[in-house]
């Protein structure tokens, strides 16, 4: 018994030093337009950080498509624009949200 209570304290300190959960918000995604990756799945394969299923927000901003065309690419994927990836399936996004993405994803440096 003395010897469990021993370990005590120890356990305490390692309890406190849990690490803390990883943020999933980025810093650098404004909270609405994350809210909307999110919402519709976007967020599952594309981030700003590294490629993950489909390639990162800054490498598909690189492209330098218009809003309209990146609303139209994410309707209808053209899975040719991107050799090495494994085709996108079309996502539907009503055209509000869509828009709200599209301009964000235009206008990403
Ligand atoms: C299951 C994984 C997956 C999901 C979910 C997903 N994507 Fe993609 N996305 C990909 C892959 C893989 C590619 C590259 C291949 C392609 O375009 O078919 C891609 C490409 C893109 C492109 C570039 C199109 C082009 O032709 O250059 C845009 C824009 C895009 N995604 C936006 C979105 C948006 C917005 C959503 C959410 C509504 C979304 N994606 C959800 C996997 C995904």
């Amino acid at each position: 018994m003395a010897k469990v209570l021993a370990l005590l304290p120890l356990l305490l300190i390692l309890a406190a030093f849990k690490p803390a959960p990883r943020p999933v918000a980025d810093p650098t995604i404004p909270a609405d337009i994350q809210a909307l990756l999110d919402k519709y799945g976007c967020a599952a394969c594309h981030n700003m950080e590294r490629k993950l299923v489909g390639p990162k927000w800054t490498e598909i901003a690189a492209k330098k498509y218009s809003a309209k065309r990146i609303a139209q690419l994410v309707e209808k994927p053209e899975p040719a624009n991107w050799p090495g990836y494994i085709p996108m399936a079309a996502q539907k996004v009503p055209k509000a949200d869509m828009d709200k993405i599209a301009k964000w994803l235009a206008n990403l440096k």
